[in-house]
């Protein structure tokens, strides 16, 4: 006879295992299939690829060109370092000496194009990484070469460098009497808490140092009204560089309360609705862009197997649908705009998805040619602290947040977005920069070129589609061509809106010469029958024999 108190507690555990089980499996049919999606697993690959670097021969001819092709490349290469030395001397010189104590350049000089062909790139090619001036859409660098910038300063540059110039100027004339104090407010705090509250349509305003800050802040308070530990994230989606919203390769740990979901897909939803641990969904309406991949650098261009392209709609429905599972399940659903804000509209990405979030992040652009961060949100999520529980409060501070010369600069920036001037600039946005998309598109088909671009608006990323393992070549043809480039190379060019008609045409004929170039050097020589999963194949085949013999 079975015990009925046994067989009750059995009958639960049962029950409850197998409900845990069922979760555990939903979550990860919600990860996407490739590695972005599993940060875990990409953690444990990075670690495994091993560190090698192609010599001379290699370097022309990791494709097995045919010689002829390999020579000439190897002829362009040559002009292009000579090229580079004649015309960026001062530059290259000062970074080559700065290099060694500043290690943000190790790093970004080092993931320029990928790995294999890092080292003897960087011994040959010598780049400039100091510049001295800006006006217009240009740039000036220490030998005097003006570029036409497509860096927009990570995103910063949205009107002009002009533009912030003169925000930093007057903003600094309207809080030099107070100067640099902390910890009371300027009278202009006040007045672009208004503003923020007005564009937002949210109650609340917290300054921070930078978005990583604000998209902190955005999850602790998220956590702290919720009682719930877990993010949701989306696989690419860089939401700044704290530790929870951004797991896998770059972060030390292993992913602790992050749950990395497929964008724009009904698992995910799924999850949302029935797990009891979500607190938050952080979006980064860029993704729109490339939903489930992450930032398309050239370090990772080994092929042309790069995509990207908005679907406004299909993206617009799917936040109406996260929108949707939060409210019901009281998860706070966190808009990241600290790149794309202002940049799509005046209300932002809000406006222009037509999505309203409890919680909004803005940052770049907002301080006014200054470094910034900013949350905004709904009442009842910003308060840190409980009347009824005093000492149960969520801590943030920061030593310059509401710096008043920020503050003045973010003014000036605040009063010219809700100006009649900006909303002219803002009328017909879409258009214009999609007319100058397709501009670029047909110029680049008219010279026969294997080169397309995909942009959200005025933010774009270079496509090529021809299977190649040169394609990150490009960025350096380009800068050779007067165009400024950050260092993720072809993967992001940011706009500003002040270009016009004129320098826009400047920047297609640019393009088309830098490929023209890039063309008759070799570096696009199409091989009979190779494809990118080919190309892909040989990589890891390399990796592999590299990996388990040592060698290539
Ligand atoms: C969407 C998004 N969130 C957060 C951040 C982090 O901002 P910051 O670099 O100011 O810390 C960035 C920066 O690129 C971003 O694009």
């Amino acid at each position: 006879m079975i015990d009925p108190l046994l067989f009750t507690t059995a009958t639960v555990a049962g029950l409850y295992t197998a409900t845990r089980a069922y979760q555990r499996i939903q979550l990860s049919l919600a990860k996407h299939p490739s590695l972005t999606g599993h940060t875990r697993m990409a953690k444990r690959v990075a670690r495994m690829i091993p560190g090698y670097a192609y010599d001379e021969s290699r370097f022309f001819d990791s494709d097995e060109a045919p010689l002829e092709i390999v020579a000439r490349r190897r002829k362009a290469f040559a002009e292009l370092c000579t090229y580079y030395d004649t015309h960026y001397t001062h530059s290259a010189a000062l970074t080559a000496q700065a290099r060694e104590g500043i290690s943000d350049l190790q790093f970004t000089g080092a993931y320029r194009v990928p790995f294999q062909y890092s080292a003897y790139l960087r011994r040959h090619l010598r780049l400039g990484s100091f510049v001295r001036a800006s006006s217009g859409v240009e740039v000036e660098d220490l030998d005097g070469n003006r570029f036409l910038d497509l860096t927009g300063s990570y995103g910063v540059n949205l009107l002009g460098y002009d533009f912030y110039k003169e925000c930093i100027a007057a903003g600094a004339a309207q809080v030099q009497a107070l100067g640099p104090v902390l910890g009371q407010y300027h009278p202009t705090v006040a007045d672009n808490v208004q503003a923020l509250r007005r564009i937002s349509g949210l109650d609340e305003v917290s300054f921070h140092m930078s978005g990583t800050e604000a998209v902190m802040q955005a999850v602790r308070l998220a956590r702290y009204h919720t009682g719930r530990t877990h993010v949701v994230r989306f696989p690419g989606a860089y939401n700044g560089w704290w530790e929870d919203v951004q797991p896998g390769p770059g972060n030390p740990l292993a992913p602790r309360h992050t749950y990395t979901l497929r964008d724009m897909h009904p698992r995910t939803l799924h999850v949302l609705a029935t797990r009891k641990d979500i607190a938050c969904v952080v979006v980064n309406p860029l993704q729109a862009l490339h939903p489930n991949a992450g930032a398309p650098g050239d370090s990772s261009l080994i092929d042309s197997s790069r995509r990207a392209g908005v679907d406004h709609e299909a993206y617009a429905r799917w936040l109406s649908q996260l929108r949707e599972v939060c409210t019901a399940r009281g998860i706070v659903l966190i808009l990241d705009e600290v790149f794309v804000g202002f940049r799509l509209a005046r209300g932002g990405a809000q406006e222009y998805f037509g999505v309203r979030a409890d919680l909004v992040t803005y940052g770049k652009t907002l301080g006014g040619g200054l470094p910034v961060g900013v949350l905004c949100g709904r009442a009842d999520l910003m308060k840190r602290y409980r009347e009824e529980r005093p000492v149960d409060i969520c801590f943030a501070r920061g030593t310059f947040n509401a710096h008043p010369y920020v503050m003045g600069a973010m003014n000036v920036f605040l009063k010219h977005l809700e100006s009649p001037t900006m909303q002219a600039l803002y009328d017909g946005l879409d258009e214009r920069w999609g007319r100058r998309l397709a501009r670029m598109n047909d110029a680049m088909a008219a010279a026969n070129l294997p080169v397309r671009v995909a942009g959200l608006s005025s933010i774009w990323t270079i496509l090529y589609n021809e299977p190649s393992r040169y394609n990150w070549m490009f960025q350096f043809y380009l800068r050779r061509h007067g165009l400024g480039l950050s260092w993720v190379g072809s993967g992001r060019l940011i706009f500003s809106l002040n270009y016009d008609d004129v320098q826009f045409d400047e920047v297609v004929r640019r393009f088309v010469a830098a490929g023209l170039a890039m063309r008759e050097g070799g570096w696009w020589h199409a091989q009979a029958g190779a494809s990118n999963r080919q190309i892909r194949r040989s990589v890891l085949r390399e990796m592999m024999a590299r990996r388990f013999f040592g060698r290539a």
